[in-house]
């Protein structure tokens, strides 16, 4: 597939279905998201969870405004995340962007993402 050179909420979708594919696949990162949310991206929960993600990354990338939420708020209840969940969920993020980004697109989500990650990391006292 080419890598996109613009961002628009069409490529955000394949890329967010990208990257909770390599999600569900991961033993690290996937069982959190399991545990949650199963295993199947169809189903009913995994539906609102994908639009949401959809949502928020558009949000971030192109100012839409159709995410209100708090991200950070679920994670405190995800039970035990610590540097290595963190870090393999950026391995996993970024491995997609480079899927679906050019370089210098891939770049400012990568950038976004580290800064929520470590914002994420400190809320939560992992150091
Ligand atoms: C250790 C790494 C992470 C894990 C295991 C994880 C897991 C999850 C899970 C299971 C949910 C769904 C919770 C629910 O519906 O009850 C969720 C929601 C969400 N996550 Fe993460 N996450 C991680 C890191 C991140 C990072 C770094 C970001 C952003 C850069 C992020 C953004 C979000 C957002 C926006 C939501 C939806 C929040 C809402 O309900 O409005 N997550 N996450």
């Amino acid at each position: 597939m080419m890598l996109a050179n613009t961002i628009n909420k069409e490529n955000i979708e394949t890329m967010v279905m990208n990257f909770y594919r390599r999600v569900l696949k991961d033993d690290i990162v996937g069982p959190f998201f399991i545990a949650k949310l199963g295993d199947d991206m169809q189903n009913e929960y995994w539906q609102p969870h994908l639009k949401l993600l959809v949502d928020f990354w558009a949000s971030i990338a192109l100012g839409d405004t159709s995410y209100r939420g708090n991200p950070f708020a679920p994670h405190t209840q995800l039970g035990e995340l610590n540097r290595e969940t963190f870090e393999q969920w950026l391995v996993l993020f970024y491995a997609t962007l480079d899927e679906v980004y050019e370089p210098h697109l891939a770049d400012q989500f990568k950038e976004r993402s580290s800064i929520i990650a470590g914002n994420f990391m400190r809320n939560l006292g992992i150091v």
